[in-house]
């Protein structure tokens, strides 16, 4: 065997046997890179007579032909080789359903897609959103509100007080939102269309009252606004809420230290064994307090009630949410028990507008 021939029966036994892409890469480096055997050889006829050029040169690159041939054989073999491999590895069943995301496992709790869905209503309408702190001083929760000192209706509210601080005044945990009318009367010239959802706490629990609740306060000031305007607002709001056509209101006088006249508002319902339909049947359901904002508490705030008037509301949201959602026990809403949020839970990118449709 010439040298030849030997170099050829080794490289392709080495092709033969490479059982990766890299190990084949290793062969091609051997026989064709720029140190390699082959390579080695056809350096060698420029310094050959013409005539052994002829005959070697044709040899040496004739086994070059071959083995660049099989290398690509041997490579393409390989490539097809893995691509199966992973095929295999990787097989797909596309007939079973695909898990759920994060984002779709996620589920928004009822209150915090009804406070979404308060604020498309009422943005809607012009108003923005406005907060305030949980813990409140008793001067914006009671005294600016025109609850005047020892009046029973500061102990209605059954309030959580804090331990009086250094000025000797006690702190407490805001009892309804209504501070937020104060607190925005005191910084925002009118006219004013603001909507104030938030928590609020009263020392009270049985089947329908948790200690924490939550409200949205609604107020209007302008020089001009009266009762029929509330009175649409509050038609307008219901109805976009509960996704219905109509809505009948009765409008009862009750009290509210801060509104003057203070009415409570029923919505016309019936109820069909568990089942509340609105703007239909022959009862009534009350479902919140309003009136217009009384010119003491305009003048604790510092507008004067001779140009400035208006409305405010308060409405329970977990009521709403419970109404609307027909959860039946107010203390679900906070007990965080996942299989209850994931039964009555919202999906996170379903943001209720009121193009799109509130609740999808
Ligand atoms: N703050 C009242 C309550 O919690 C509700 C209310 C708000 C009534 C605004 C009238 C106007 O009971």
């Amino acid at each position: 065997m010439t040298d030849l021939e030997k170099l050829e029966s080794e490289t392709l036994n080495q092709i033969a046997a490479a059982d990766s892409e890299a190990a084949l890469e290793a062969v091609r480096v051997g026989a064709l890179g720029k140190k390699g055997a082959i390579s080695a050889l056809l350096a060698t006829l420029g310094r050959m007579s013409p005539d052994e050029r002829k005959t070697q040169g044709a040899r040496i690159n004739a086994l070059k032909d071959v083995v660049t041939e099989r290398l690509a054989g041997r490579r393409a073999a390989l490539e097809q080789a893995a691509l199966e491999a992973r095929l295999k590895s990787e097989a797909l069943d596309v007939t079973l359903p695909a898990p759920p995301s994060a984002l779709e496992r996620g589920r928004l709790h009822p209150l915090s897609q009804v406070m979404d869905e308060l604020a498309a209503i009422f943005a809607d309408m012009g108003f923005s959103v406005a907060e305030g702190p949980d813990i409140e001083s008793d001067d914006y929760n009671f005294t600016k509100l025109n609850f005047p000192e020892g009046h029973p209706a500061r102990e209605m509210h059954d309030t959580f007080f804090f331990s009086p601080g250094a000025d000797g005044k006690r702190k407490l945990l805001r009892t309804h939102t209504s501070p937020v009318q104060v607190r925005t009367m005191l910084t925002q010239k009118p006219p004013i269309r603001v909507i104030c959802p938030g928590r609020t706490y009263r020392c009270d629990s049985d089947q329908t009252h948790t200690p924490m609740f939550h409200q949205v306060e609604g107020l209007v000031i302008d020089e001009t606004t009266h009762i029929g305007h509330l009175k649409w607002v509050l038609e307008e709001f219901l109805k976009a809420f509960f996704e219905v056509k109509s809505v009948n209101l009765r409008f009862r006088p009750s009290f509210f230290p801060f509104t003057e006249p203070s009415m409570e508002v029923d919505v016309q319902c019936k109820r069909q064994g568990g089942e509340i339909r609105f703007g239909e049947g022959e009862d009534f359901m009350e479902i919140l307090g309003c009136g217009m904002v009384h010119a003491n508490v305009l003048r604790n705030c510092g507008l004067d009630p001779d140009t400035y008037q208006g409305f405010a509301f308060g409405v329970g949201i977990d009521r709403l949410a419970m109404l609307k959602y027909g959860m039946p026990d107010l203390r679900d809403l906070f007990e965080g028990d996942l299989r209850w949020l994931r039964h009555y839970g919202f999906r996170a990118l379903d943001f209720p507008t009121l193009a799109g449709g509130l609740s999808g």
